[in-house]
């Protein structure tokens, strides 16, 4: 079993996505994949609307998922931590305990383009073409991702 987790800062808009678009691509019985924001304010929350809306028009469904926190035991249960922004990699890396830890972490879209460090843009106070937007960045990235684990 693989552990895959996603992390972005509500844990409702982005995060959610790549979760329910990576799901979509792999075998779950051999793949786990969750998902957490490094803030607090949605914690129990479902996903953002607009993250639902763009997930079923693409014929995934989120609505399963809950938001949580990240927390420092998720290094531990997780191989692979995929980070949306360098904010969230800062915020991630300052948790990390140790080299193994930080070693985990790593810049989603550094899956596509390798070593440009691009942040998928946060498009909670975006309109819904932003979520267009960010499901097609994700879909690439976890195309990648499917591809390597
Ligand atoms: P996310 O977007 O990090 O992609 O889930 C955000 C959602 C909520 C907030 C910020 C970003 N917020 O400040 O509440």
């Amino acid at each position: 079993m693989i552990n895959v987790l996603m992390v972005c800062l509500g844990n409702i808009c982005r995060s959610p996505l790549a979760e329910g678009i990576l799901k979509s691509k792999v075998n779950v019985d051999q793949v786990f994949i969750d998902s957490a924001g490094t803030g607090s304010w949605h914690i129990g929350e479902l996903p953002d609307i607009r993250s639902i809306q763009v997930a079923k028009k693409n014929n995934i469904n989120i609505t399963n998922q809950r938001c949580r926190q990240f927390v420092v035991e998720d290094f531990d249960e997780f191989d692979l931590i995929f980070v949306m922004d360098n904010s969230n990699y800062e915020t991630v890396i300052s948790l990390a305990r140790n080299d193994s830890d930080k070693q985990k972490v790593n810049l989603i879209l550094n899956q596509i383009y390798p070593g440009n460090n691009l942040d998928v843009p946060d498009p909670y106070y975006d309109e819904s073409r932003g979520f267009d937007r960010v499901f097609e960045m994700l879909n690439n990235a976890c195309d990648r991702i499917a591809e390597t684990i």
